[in-house]
């Protein structure tokens, strides 16, 4: 058994445990990062792609945001599609100047890894059998096994960044936590394609035939989503059809969709969570561990990163000055955000996706939405500023 010490051990190296790590780094603090999977993995995994400008100013603030400036896309609206028609949401016009950054968050992975391994700092993969305990005392403990070792690490302080399926919050007495939940009858299935995107801004379509989305990575990157069942076999979705079910859902007169090889296909299910309070005695929860948002409003990672930069900051604050206020207040001060997206999320996902059994009140319904949206400023400024994330 190999004993070790650290001030904040953190479990996952997803964007919330990779930021948080460099924030505290800054803040003098030493970490471990722990991520079960493999380097390989998580820097390949695709994942959602539109940063909030808070976001991006976080990162290049940490000094992890050089190729983030180079490469990221700035964006000022997005188009809302219905009845066949498009309408732009002025998003900067609309919400104070700020505007969003599209930067896949896989790229921001790897800018936080290389940072990381560039400042010489514990980042260990593919760690096995990872258990938390002595939560209640002053020195809670990671266990966990890495190359063929036995580990403890004993911590000031650990930091749940092991995203939905962690060990971090189910390490949590029974009865400690409530949690709240929304399954939806949707699924997206998605696509990255070599291929320029067709449209300069994303583009959400609602759609007789179900949601569709068309984004992008970089120039020469589309990211386009369909909506579709939440267990839906890829199988049945040969690239054609995908192809000819995106025109179908994106196309409007005038317009064609670029096609182009397909470089990644996946299914994803949609869920909205929230487990409270975000912390057990020294445990604090962040990311996906603590909540799920469904992708429509493009806020997990923006939430993740939000809840790590008040983490952060009750943490630099505690070892200053032994003040534990801000530490004691990180649960209530990150749920009054999440809470918002979580509402954001939802109704966007409502607003647009068709819901099983096409209820034809439901259908007018999404509709004078969609219409009110885009005849009104003040129906536009509120999608506007929660889009491009509240100030909270
Ligand atoms: N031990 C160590 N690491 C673990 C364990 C474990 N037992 N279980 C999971 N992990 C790792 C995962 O492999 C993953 O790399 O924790 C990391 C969690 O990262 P994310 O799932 O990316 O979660 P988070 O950092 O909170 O970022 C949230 O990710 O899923 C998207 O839409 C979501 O954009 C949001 C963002
Ligand atoms: C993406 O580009 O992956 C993306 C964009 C907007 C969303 C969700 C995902 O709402």
């Amino acid at each position: 058994m190999r004993q070790e010490r650290t001030q904040v051990g953190i479990v996952g190296a997803g964007p919330a445990g990779l930021t948080l790590a460099r924030l505290l780094e800054l803040g003098g603090i030493d970490t471990v990062v722990l991520e079960d999977r493999s380097r390989e993995y998580v820097e390949h995994r695709i994942r959602a792609g539109v940063l909030e400008q808070r976001t991006a100013d976080l990162l290049v603030e940490a000094g992890v945001g050089e190729r983030l400036q180079r490469e990221g896309i700035v964006h000022h609206g997005i188009e809302l599609q219905f009845d066949g028609e498009r309408h732009r949401i002025p998003l900067s016009e609309l919400a104070d100047g700020r505007s969003i950054v599209i930067y896949g968050q896989t790229e921001v992975v790897k800018d936080l890894i290389a940072a990381r391994l560039g400042s010489g700092l514990p980042l260990l993969f593919e760690v096995d059998d990872v258990g938390i305990h002595e939560l209640e005392s002053s020195e809670p403990q990671i266990r966990f096994r890495h190359e063929g070792d036995q580990h403890e690490l004993t911590c000031d302080v650990v930091a749940g960044c092991d995203g939905f399926h962690g060990v971090c919050r189910p390490s949590i007495p029974d009865g400690l936590l409530s949690s709240f939940s929304r399954e939806y009858p949707y699924g997206w299935l998605g696509i990255l394609a070599e291929v320029a995107p067709s449209n300069d801004e994303l583009v959400y379509a609602h759609h007789p035939n179900g949601f569709a989305l068309s984004s992008l990575r970089s120039p020469q990157l589309s990211r386009l989503y369909l909506q579709c069942a939440p267990e839906e076999d890829l199988d049945e979705w040969p690239d054609d059809r995908i192809w000819a079910e995106l025109q179908k859902r994106l196309g409007v007169a005038g317009w064609t969709l670029a096609e182009g090889p397909v470089l990644e296909k996946g299914v994803t299910g949609m869920r909205s969570f929230v487990v409270e309070p975000m912390q057990f005695g020294r445990l604090f929860l962040a990311g996906d561990a603590a909540h799920i948002v469904p992708p429509t409003g493009a806020k997990g990672l923006n939430l993740a990163i939000a809840d790590v930069r008040l983490l952060a900051e009750a943490l630099v604050g505690w070892y200053r000055t032994g003040n534990a206020e801000l530490l004691r207040a990180y649960s209530a001060n990150c749920l009054n955000r999440v809470w918002r997206a979580e509402h954001f999320s939802w109704w966007m996902t409502s607003m647009l996706h068709r819901p099983p059994g096409d209820d034809p009140f439901d259908l007018k319904l999404q509709l004078s939405q969609l219409r009110y949206l885009v005849t009104s400023k003040a129906a536009a400024a509120s999608l506007a500023e929660n889009y491009v994330g509240l100030e909270l």
